[in-house]
């Protein structure tokens, strides 16, 4: 008589997930991917949402283990309007992977195809910044609510296609031939993409994500701009740069109209988001700092690009 094999339980799956970063992250992003796709009705809605349920909750765990990893340094945020955005914005110097010696290196040194490679890995998202914003408006209090509204607007390049951010992004890949795999990219990058979709889509973590959103915006300006002289050094056009020159730019403004519109009111008409506010930042700078690390490791890897 054959013997079945044992179909693993949810919680030891996940318990294997947890301890495997690259099973866990590519598990959830192969989920991201199915479950934000637009659908028709199936008659496995059932099962799926069975899925669904094991796969919030190793979302969950995921999550709230990466929250406890920040907690002390969350827990030194001001909880009054000035203090709050005081150190919230001390985090463009100070805050987890930043001055990374990645981007001058992208800028002043990497050939065209680690650029490629690069920007590969940071292709990996299923969800874009317009989506990611739409989706933790919901219910926001007004004043935040309409600052969120105007930058998912400037997404959407005002109503013109050719000004959208998302299509503008996908030129560049097309244009330079990428062709972005879950397989084929670090489980730190789908990390980022994970928690920041987690943010998102889950209404407990809704100031996460606007803490995470508010910090990119707050330290991308930088890092775009240096990917963007690295992409012009290696003879790339300018229409291909433009993702990249645009950021450099705009995101000066978005983040001091964040700063102003959507963390100064919370702080301060909402003294239970002051926490939630600060983890969500430090967890998105922690993801990217990861990021960089395992980029570096892999681009600077080798005799020939030994480091002094
Ligand atoms: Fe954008
Ligand atoms: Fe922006």
């Amino acid at each position: 008589m054959t013997r079945l094999a044992r179909v693993p339980s949810f919680a030891e799956t996940a318990e294997q997930a947890l301890s495997d970063p690259l099973t866990l992250h590519r598990r959830l992003a192969r989920w991201n991917r199915r479950r934000l796709a637009v659908q028709i009705p199936s008659a496995d809605w059932e099962r799926d949402l069975r899925e669904e349920h094991e796969m919030r909750r190793l979302e969950g765990r995921y999550i709230e283990a990466f929250r406890a990893e920040v907690a002390d340094r969350a827990a030194a945020a001001p909880a009054d309007e000035d203090g709050f955005i005081a150190w919230f914005e001390e985090l463009k110097a100070s805050g987890p992977g930043q001055g990374d010696p990645l981007f001058p290196w992208l800028a002043q040194e990497a050939t065209l195809e680690d650029l490629r490679w690069f920007l590969t890995q940071e292709a990996a998202g299923e969800a874009g910044f317009d989506d990611l914003v739409a989706m933790a408006q919901v219910k926001m209090p007004t004043t935040a609510k309409l600052e969120l509204a105007r930058n998912y607007w400037d997404e959407m390049g005002r109503g013109a296609e050719g000004g959208m951010h998302g299509p503008m992004l996908e030129r560049t890949a097309r244009g330079l031939h990428l062709s972005p795999t879950i397989e084929g990219t670090a489980w730190q990058s789908l990390a980022l993409a994970n928690t920041m979709t987690a943010f998102s889509t889950t209404r407990r973590y809704a100031y996460h994500a606007v803490g995470a959103l508010g910090v990119v915006e707050l330290t991308a300006p930088g890092r775009v701009a240096q990917v963007s002289a690295g992409l012009k050094r290696c003879g790339v056009e300018p229409k291909l740069r433009k993702y990249f020159e645009l950021h450099a730019v705009l995101d000066v403004k978005h983040s001091e109209d964040w700063n102003r519109e959507v963390l100064r009111p919370l702080v301060r008409d909402h003294p239970e988001s002051v926490r939630p506010l600060a983890e969500g930042a430090l967890m998105r700078l922690t993801c990217g700092a990861r990021c960089f690390e395992a980029y570096r490791a892999h681009l600077w890897a080798g005799p020939a690009r030994a480091r002094a």
